[in-house]
């Protein structure tokens, strides 16, 4: 199927300003003249789909599934996405943990069965797809790994140009990623914000498309499938609880804007509570939570992915987070690296840290906070434990190798015991 005009309109999260979807754009023109260093940015546009057209067309949520809901995304076929299989990733149920019963219902959203092995897939797919609707050839996108890693991988298999500009630190697994799917690395001196600002620079100098988190609103777009697939995989409930981790606050909004195009559509009547974790090191969205101006504090976190000093959609973030009473939660570094052998050995999934942080959400929130019997409670595992080895170093305990006979491996697990 083919839509034929743009079946969107953008809308500023700031002034309320209404812009025409057929335009490639960014922030919103009038809000983003204002906007300094150190400071998160203003003018984060929204895409807003004319909810009563599609209301009108379709019977149902199984009708917008069975067309991969391309009525929801800015695109006009769904022929322009990668062929690469992105989304759809599994939903699996735990009933245990450490041999105790749960009173309640536990999934874990696995997107590290993502191409690239992490959620920024999801992103990476529509921002392409919609590169090749309109013609760009060349797509930017500065990044501490992942969201560079996934538009490395997903302009590989659309036969795109994507160049990544990374901070000097990103871990070694996703550079090699970058440069195994053929992209152009380009490392910055100093920090991811610095990397950021150069990309912007790039994108108006040389009219490249820029996938930057949150500033390309479509990013938020991909992301939002995740809650249309829970949805899907819930047999049509709405979970009571989703926890997701955060540095940006783009997922969490892509979390949002999934359910929240479900809400405008009718189809159902309540926002789960959305629960916001963030690291200790890296609290930059919770911290501010209730304050009037923003103010940065350094990060520092094992959860390399989630560590942002500037978050670049703190405002729709927490504009979300209030309007819908969301709550929020912080864990220190070392409750990341128990709740990620935990999880490991609970589960066989091995996320990366910063994936291990929304459950170590969980977990400190289950210890904080009677969780309702039989209430559907789902941690967003965004990226793959392979991914940053080196944090989860520490838990490492080799044993010395044996002699190749049975005396010795009797011996070996007896001091084992
Ligand atoms: C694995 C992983 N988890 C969580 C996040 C947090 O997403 P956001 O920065 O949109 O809050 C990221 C983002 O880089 C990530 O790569
Ligand atoms: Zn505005």
């Amino acid at each position: 199927m083919t839509k034929h005009s743009s079946n969107f309109k953008y809308r500023c999260i700031d002034c309320g300003r209404e812009y025409d979807g057929s335009e490639t754009m960014y922030l919103c023109p009038d809000c983003s003249k204002l906007n300094t260093d150190n400071q998160p940015p203003k003018g984060i546009l929204k895409t807003i789909y004319n909810y009563s057209e599609i209301k009108n067309q379709i019977k149902g949520f199984t009708d917008l599934e069975s067309n991969c809901f391309l009525d929801l995304l800015p695109i006009k076929k769904l022929d322009s996405l990668p062929v690469l299989k992105v989304g759809n990733t599994p939903l699996y149920k735990f009933d245990e943990l450490d041999s105790k019963q749960l009173s309640f219902d536990l999934y874990f959203k696995d997107d590290s069965q993502n191409p690239t092995y992490s959620f920024k897939d999801r992103a990476s797919a529509v921002v392409s797809a919609y590169a090749k609707e309109k013609g760009f050839e060349t797509i930017v996108a500065a990044s501490t790994g992942n969201a560079g890693s996934s538009l490395a991988g997903l302009c590989a298999a659309q036969g795109q140009k994507a160049i990544i500009m990374v901070p000097e630190t990103a871990p070694i697994a996703k550079l090699t990623q970058i440069i195994m799917y053929g992209a152009t690395i380009v490392p910055v001196k100093g920090t991811y914000d610095d990397a950021f600002d150069l990309s912007l620079k790039a994108t108006k100098e040389f009219g490249w498309y820029n996938r930057n988190t949150a500033y390309n609103p479509f990013t938020i777009e991909g992301k939002k499938t995740v809650s249309l697939e829970i949805f899907s995989q819930l047999n049509q409930q709405v979970p009571d609880r989703v926890f997701v981790p955060v540095g940006d606050g783009v997922i969490i909004s892509g979390v949002y804007k999934g359910f929240e195009d479900l809400l405008e559509l009718g189809i159902i009547d309540k926002m789960p509570t959305i629960v916001m974790v963030q690291s200790e090191g890296s609290d930059n969205i919770v911290r501010n939570m209730d304050h009037d101006k923003f103010e940065a504090k350094a990060s520092s976190t094992i959860a390399d992915s989630i560590s942002v000093d500037i978050p670049r959609n703190f405002y729709m973030a927490k504009q979300y987070i209030k309007t819908f009473n969301g709550e929020y939660i912080t864990v220190s570094d070392n409750e990341i690296l128990q709740a990620s052998k935990t999880l490991s050995k609970n589960t066989g999934i091995f996320a990366e840290p910063a994936a291990a942080t929304a459950f170590a959400g969980l977990l400190a929130y289950m210890s904080k906070n009677k969780i309702d019997d039989k209430s559907r409670n789902v941690v967003l595992l965004t990226g793959s434990g392979l991914k940053d080895l080196k944090s989860v170093n520490k838990l490492l305990d080799i044993p010395k190798s044996v002699n190749p006979d049975s005396d010795s491996l009797k011996k070996f697990f007896e001091k084992k015991e």
